[in-house]
């Protein structure tokens, strides 16, 4: 997704920034789909030397920290979803943590109110990261290439420098006007002007941290000097990340999430995200659906898919939270099919339910994460999302090391039992605890059909992930809609409270909206949802058909 910044200064400048058509791409040997085609090509040049689908995403991933920094990072978190060629599927967890000193209370006044912007843009609102964790991880299990050969791509184009996009360019413009203390004197660099767009943008101090990684692996991150300087940092600028939460961070290896949905299998992220669940809690409330009733785009379609959205949100909101601290969590009994049938029973399909705004509500997301879908030619498929939180994270880094802190604390649940119908969640399994992680919504997911993956997808947005990816899995799987159409098509998306709809401005007809509105919804129309990057294989044709949404400037499905 474009970034807010980068919407509004397109508007004050007066430029359109190029949006191309991303019609769908074709392709035998593989391909990669990200927000940036540099980093989708890097990912490419990886397999046709021989690497496979992890060993492409591991270099796609450093790729994106240099060349989408909005949301490509080393400085957050995020999720691998990997389906193998033997139809094994497992996933990382590389989500941040909160850090040894963090405690339940630590966002809130002596009044017990919560302390502005202190858990969105405060150094206390950077969580341990984890991306270089879980990039050598997925590697040291899974990969195949020389770790170096992986990492070398993204130090090339820190060094060597890339053509400055008009996004990116828009965005530098608006940190360095803000004088903003860290990223104006990021995106100034050397030079001491902003780069235009058309020129070269070099980032010679993330170059040095990046073969720090390539030199030394996970330990180039978490342990010696950028460890050191992370903690130099936070010790400065009163932050609480310390070179032992940094020694004692480890991503995780953990079983998907698995669903079914009619003859497909649907593999997601489990917790610590929501996606993986409320995914499947959904394609199972659509199973029971009757789609001869529920025409795409029918008003009778978006009232279900709405009401869907609603139960799977509040269950989100009552019972996830980071696994490693809720043994107790029903995640069997939320994805069952049981517990669909439940819920189908209680909708009524002439009017909407209303959402109890004195037990959930919702929290603010950021406005920036990434995902990226890879295939390569052996039948191993890789779903990655990761973030910073919000557009450039905290907007915090170290001139020295050249990469941007994430925000990510944020995503826990601030002051604990106040739950309100527009402002927050007070839950507990998602209270700030030292080492803890905080509750995503991203949802890197892989459909698999007779044991081999048939649509890698995923996307970034905050809450709006779940039901962008549920949409778009909908729309291939229910309405036989190829990869491109099924990215682009009206998206909703409902998440219990606010209880409302949003939907994709212009897709939806103001009739349908009016009918919505009589059923006792609340509609509400904004500019885009999701920013989706898929790809489909056609097995019979031996064919994959990769698609990244119009709404990224830069984004590119590329394969050979
Ligand atoms: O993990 C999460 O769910 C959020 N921190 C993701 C934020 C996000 O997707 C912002 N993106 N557009």
């Amino acid at each position: 997704m474009k970034t807010w910044l980068s919407i509004l200064l397109t508007a004050l400048m007066g430029f359109a920034s190029a949006v191309p058509s991303q019609a769908q791409v074709k392709a035998r040997n593989g391909m990669v789909v990200s927000t940036s085609g540099i980093a989708s090509d890097v990912g490419v040049e990886v397999l046709k030397k021989g690497g496979n689908a992890v060993d492409a995403a591991v270099a796609t991933a450093f790729a994106l920290a240099v060349t989408h920094p909005a949301a490509g990072n080393i400085g957050g978190g995020g999720f691998l979803v990997c389906m193998k060629s033997d139809g094994a599927v497992t996933t990382i967890d590389f989500r941040e943590k909160a850090p040894l000193k963090a405690t339940r209370d630590m966002y809130l006044d002596e009044k017990g109110e919560l302390i502005r912007n202190e858990n969105h843009l405060s150094v206390r609102a950077i969580g341990v990261p984890g991306t270089v964790a879980g990039l050598y991880k997925a590697h040291q299990k899974y990969g195949r290439r020389p770790w170096a050969t992986l990492v070398q791509p993204a130090i090339d184009l820190a060094t060597l420098g890339f053509e400055m996009n008009w996004s990116l360019a828009g965005d530098a413009q608006y940190f360095v006007e803000q004088k903003s203390p860290f990223m104006s004197r990021y995106f100034l660099g050397e030079t001491g002007k902003p780069t235009a767009p058309g020129e070269v943008w070099k980032q010679p101090a993330l170059a040095g941290t990046l073969t720090a990684i390539r030199d030394r692996g996970h330990d180039g991150f978490y342990r010696g000097e950028v460890a050191r300087k992370i903690a130099g940092f936070m010790q400065e600028n009163n932050g609480l990340i310390t070179e032992q939460d940094l020694a004692r961070y480890e991503a995780m290896e953990r079983p998907p999430v698995k669903g079914t949905y009619k003859d497909y299998e649907i593999y997601s992220m489990p917790p610590p995200s929501s996606g993986g669940v409320a995914l499947v809690e959904m394609m199972n409330l659509m199973e029971l659906a009757d789609f001869k009733k529920l025409e795409f785009n029918s008003a009778a379609y978006v009232h279900f898919l709405a009401e869907a959205m609603r139960r799977a949100f509040a269950d989100r909101a009552e019972f996830l939270g980071d696994p490693d601290f809720n043994p107790d969590m029903p995640l069997e009994r939320l994805i069952s099919k049981a517990h669909a049938k439940k819920r189908y029973a209680e909708i009524d399909m002439s009017k909407a339910s209303v959402s109890d705004s004195t037990r959930f509500g919702q929290l603010y997301d950021g406005d920036s994460t990434t995902h990226f879908s890879v295939m390569d030619g052996e039948g191993n498929a890789v779903s990655l999302t990761y973030t910073l939180e919000y557009g450039y994270g905290s907007r915090m880094g170290s001139t020295e090391l050249g990469f941007i802190f994430n925000n990510e604390m944020g995503d826990f649940n601030p002051i604990p039992g106040t739950t309100t119908s527009n402002g927050l969640i007070g839950t507990r399994p998602n209270l700030i605890e030292p080492e803890k992680r905080m509750l995503s919504s991203m949802t890197p997911t892989i459909v698999a059909k007779h044991g081999k993956p048939y649509l890698v997808i995923g996307s970034p947005g905050g809450r709006t992930i779940i039901n962008t990816v549920f949409q778009t899995v909908l729309n291939v799987l229910e309405f036989d809609m190829e990869i491109d159409k099924a990215i682009e098509v009206m998206k909703i998306h409902h998440q219990w409270l606010p209880d409302r709809i949003n939907y994709e401005k212009d897709l939806l007809s103001p009739d349908t909206g009016e009918i919505l509105r009589s059923m006792g919804h609340a509609v509400v129309e904004q500019n885009s949802l999701g920013e989706l990057m898929g790809i489909r294989l056609d097995a019979e044709n031996d064919v994959m058909i990769g698609a990244s949404d119009s709404s990224s400037s830069e984004g590119k499905a590329s394969g050979y």
